[in-house]
């Protein structure tokens, strides 16, 4: 049942202020501004000397995101692969470490081969499913549920943010356990993730806003979409959904890369859309809009007030979206970009909820 909206992606897009909240309140103890993590763990994040995560499209970005948090907030060394690499590549892995597969589905052929080869090598496996009921949480130690409900759109969107909001409390989890941050960082950082709710449902308020960019966008042949630091996965996050369901060249970079390369491809007909919410890193990535501006790129920045303020002087087109906290900053900041995919979509009169050549569950290698 799609309800009010036209597409299961809309719907899905709309109900993420519900989605996040219920992730929420099964991984975070709101009162006591606590992670408290139900499941059974069979190892110790204190005794972890690395974590190695493996997914494919969407799920690999939400574990991109989660590599910043886990580095950062945990202190725990972190390597991160697309499973269809990780498992031909046959890494070698000390014993004892952790393997964290990320899958809506937990049938997506790439990852669970990924998990075995990580099982086969004396790892610890856990998993972060929306299907409790599949091979990938059949076969892991331990499962987290991200708990978002059945998800029809075959393009990714509440079940990433609910990926993401579990892996921001398990990491800040693993952060207390490994000593890296202290209980008043704890609380901090739960409220940040408590905030989420009604910050998305403003970013979602930008409806009629994102629709005017996106009529213009869906004449576009090629999109580029920038970010620094966690906002880099963000910008591939926008750039797959947007070839996914609109059917348009895009890529996502990271700022910094720009003038290795695809600078050369930036002239008055390439939009370029850069996620930069306010923080310590939004100076370096106004460098790399003036450098897009000067060759007459049209930029579309996604930012809070403050960004706005310090970065969009001569910016045409700003999304803004509410401040938070920087840890919970790439959650909200998917938002927008999964509004331009979708509108893009619409304008170009695609099948949005089953774009052609994809499947919702990919159970081949
Ligand atoms: C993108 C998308 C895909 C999936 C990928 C992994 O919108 O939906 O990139 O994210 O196929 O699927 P799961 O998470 O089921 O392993």
């Amino acid at each position: 049942d799609k309800g009010n909206h036209r597409h299961f992606m809309a719907k899905e897009i709309y109900e993420q202020p519900e989605t996040i909240s219920h992730t929420l309140s099964h991984y975070v103890d709101m009162g006591a501004e606590k992670v408290a993590i139900r499941e059974t763990l069979p190892f110790n994040f204190a005794d972890l000397t690395r974590l190695t995560m493996s997914a494919c499209g969407t799920a690999f970005y939400a574990g991109a995101v989660a590599k910043y948090w886990f580095e950062r907030y945990a202190r725990l060394p972190v390597d991160l692969d697309v499973a269809s690499e990780f498992r031909y590549r046959e890494p070698p892995m000390q014993k004892g470490g952790l393997s964290l597969f990320i899958s809506q589905s937990g049938e997506t052929a790439d990852t669970l081969a990924a998990l075995r080869y990580c099982a086969g090598q004396g790892q610890h496996v856990a998993s972060l499913v929306n299907t409790l009921e599949s091979t990938i949480a059949r076969e892991s130690g331990v499962v987290f549920p991200i708990l978002c409900g059945p998800e029809i759109g075959v393009a990714s969107t509440k079940a990433l943010t609910a990926q993401l909001t579990a892996l921001a409390s398990l990491a800040i989890a693993a952060g207390r356990a490994r000593g890296s941050i202290d209980e008043a960082t704890e609380a901090e950082l739960v409220r940040a993730l408590t905030a989420l709710p009604s910050a998305v449902s403003e970013a979602l308020a930008a409806e009629d806003q994102i629709r005017d960019i996106s009529k213009r966008l869906s004449k576009a042949k090629d999109v580029l979409y920038l970010g620094r630091g966690p906002m880099f996965p963000v910008a591939m996050e926008g750039a797959l959904k947007l070839k996914e369901i609109s059917y348009i060249h895009a890529e996502g970079y990271a700022a910094g890369e720009l003038k290795h390369g695809p600078i050369a491809l930036v002239d008055e007909a390439m939009p370029v859309i850069v996620v930069a919410p306010s923080d310590e890193l939004v100076d370096k990535t106004l460098s790399n809009m003036q450098e897009v501006a000067a060759r007459g790129g049209k930029i579309i920045l996604v930012t809070d007030a403050e960004g706005a303020r310090t970065v969009g002087h001569g910016v045409a087109d700003i999304i803004e979206i509410p401040h938070v906290h920087s840890f919970v900053a790439p959650i909200l900041a998917t938002i927008p970009v999964q509004l331009i995919a979708y509108h893009t979509a619409v304008f170009m009169g695609t099948d949005v909820d089953q774009p052609r050549n994809l499947a919702k569950s990919v159970t081949v290698e």
